[in-house]
């Protein structure tokens, strides 16, 4: 099928790739023209797995290809996919502007009936909006558009994975023509939802793909829309709920991860989503929350559950910085070393990152701050041009007085500690992401805090025979956590 794709962000590039690779003839464009250009020669502006390998072989097979002209990319396809942002407006509301320019452009430029697919997340009732402007601005009264929801589910980091092996696949139709040109479009990956390609997923970022062929799922466009919505609030409620139990361990002497590796294993609760840390950032859950919310609001629900959800995520980096007052007692002129900038593992993607407010923190307080992220450090000295960078991760480890963990990168893990506690001046470490296991950290001489976990374990077999001051060369390799 002919399909056009608008906006070039994570969602557009992946959505876009990844159609094309299923055997579509894909057009992307966006308004952003150094874009285009960027993607006209190859090159992927964002850090995702698989993305530059299946976009370059789709634009050498001439499956895919970028315009800088909107009007052409609108005229050249059957269904059309809007993927442009959403951002949180001051009040927390989604900003729709760019969906509503989008479609005052398809409903202008195109000269044949289309199908306009919403895959931007978007409140409910967005569709019936977007309805109304196609056909208000419609130029050519010969032209029918019919309107769809096929919101997103793809995580950053295993995007195209979750693309090309999706759990669900959900059909927001009103007639079904629109569903079966939406089943044609993914009967590829209905079909085959493997061995089409040959991409495996990391196993260690738990993104398998599903045994079993994705379901399909055909609803309303409102109810398409809300199940986004819905989605995202529900994994970002978990998480809070799991910070939540992490705070009440600390008090009451329990480990997290005991108790929500025990609670994951009741199938009703399951184990995803409940590392209890420095809590959830990124583009998607924290506006995502704020614009259900919102939603709520406007339609007299009082969604107080979600609004709670979100005071204990903004709390976490307060917490964090809490626990480092409390370890260093001043924080001023101390050396502090970071692992991990990106909001997550596997990504970038710096926005609404817990570091940036860590970071802005420790700034405000006179430290001086060293640090390593795999990806995100370009993207990080843009916004803190005084942060000093290394080139190794252990390198943040040199003279510092603490060692801060705050993301879940698990290259981490495998870090030569005895190194690390050899280089720092004071073997200190805070990690916001129960990254490490603390009984190993403890045994290497560490300090080590984390959110929810007891700080001593007595378990008298896991202490070394020898264990002596900080130079001792009997330290053994740690023992990590998984
Ligand atoms: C999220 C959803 O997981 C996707 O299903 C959805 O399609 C996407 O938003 C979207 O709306 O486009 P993503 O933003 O890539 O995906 O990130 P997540 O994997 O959900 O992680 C979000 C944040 O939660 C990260 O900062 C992560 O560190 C944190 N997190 C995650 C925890 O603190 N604890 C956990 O147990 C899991």
């Amino acid at each position: 099928m002919r399909i056009t794709v608008i906006g070039c962000g994570y969602v557009g590039l992946v959505t876009g790739t990844c159609l094309a690779e299923v055997g579509h003839q894909v057009v992307c464009t966006d308004n952003d023209a150094e874009r285009i250009a960027t993607l006209k020669a190859g090159v992927v502006p964002i850090y995702e797995p698989h993305l530059d390998a299946l976009l370059t072989s789709n634009l050498q097979a001439k499956r895919l290809s970028f315009a800088g002209d909107a009007a052409d990319a609108v005229q050249s396809g059957e269904a059309i996919f809007i993927c442009v942002g959403t951002p949180p407006k001051e009040n927390g509301e989604a900003d729709l502007s760019a969906i509503d320019n989008v479609a005052r452009l398809i409903a202008t430029e195109a000269h044949s009936s289309k199908l306009v697919i919403e895959k931007s997340t978007v409140p409910a009732q967005t569709g019936q909006q977007l309805k109304r402007v196609l056909s208000v601005y419609r130029r050519d009264p010969s032209v029918e558009f019919r309107v769809a929801s096929n919101p997103e589910f793809l995580r950053e980091g295993t995007a195209v994975e979750d693309f090309l092996h999706p759990d669900r696949i959900v059909l927001g139709v009103e007639d079904k023509d629109s569903e079966k040109q939406l089943r044609e479009i993914y009967r590829p990956i209905l079909e085959a939802p493997r061995g089409k390609t040959k991409i495996h997923c990391p196993v260690h970022l738990g993104g398998c793909p599903p045994a079993k062929s994705p379901e399909l799922v055909v609803t309303t466009i409102n109810s398409a829309e809300l199940i986004k919505h819905a989605s995202n609030s529900f994994l970002a409620l978990k998480i809070s709920y799991a910070n939540m139990i992490a705070d009440l361990c600390e008090k009451v002497g329990a480990d997290i991860k005991e108790v929500v590796r025990a609670m994951g294993l009741d199938p009703r609760i399951g184990p995803q989503f409940l590392n209890a840390g420095l809590g959830f950032g990124g583009f998607c859950l924290p506006k995502d929350v704020q614009a259900f919310v919102r939603l709520a609001e406007r339609s007299g629900v009082n969604f107080g559950m979600l609004k709670e959800a979100e005071a204990v995520n903004k709390r976490r980096v307060d917490l964090f910085i809490e626990k480092v007052r409390q370890a260093l007692w001043v924080i001023k002129d101390k050396r502090v070393g970071i692992l991990g900038l990106a909001f997550k593992a596997n990504t970038d993607d710096i926005r609404f990152a817990p570091s940036l407010g860590v970071i802005e923190r420790l700034l405000a307080e006179g430290a001086q701050i060293c640090a390593y992220d795999q990806e995100a450090m370009d993207k990080t000295s843009a916004i803190f041009p005084q942060v000093e960078f290394c080139r190794e991760p252990d390198h943040v480890a040199r003279d510092a007085d603490a060692l801060l963990i705050l993301t879940e990168w698990p290259e981490f893990r495998q870090l030569d500690w005895k190194r690390v506690y050899d280089a720092m001046s004071r073997p200190l470490i805070v990690d916001g992401r129960n990254l490490l296991d603390p009984a190993t950290m403890t045994e290497l001489g560490f300090e080590y805090h984390g959110f929810g976990r007891p700080l001593e374990k007595p378990q008298p077999q896991l202490v070394p025979s020898v264990m002596v001051g900080r130079s001792s060369s009997a330290v053994q390799q740690p023992r990590l956590a998984t």
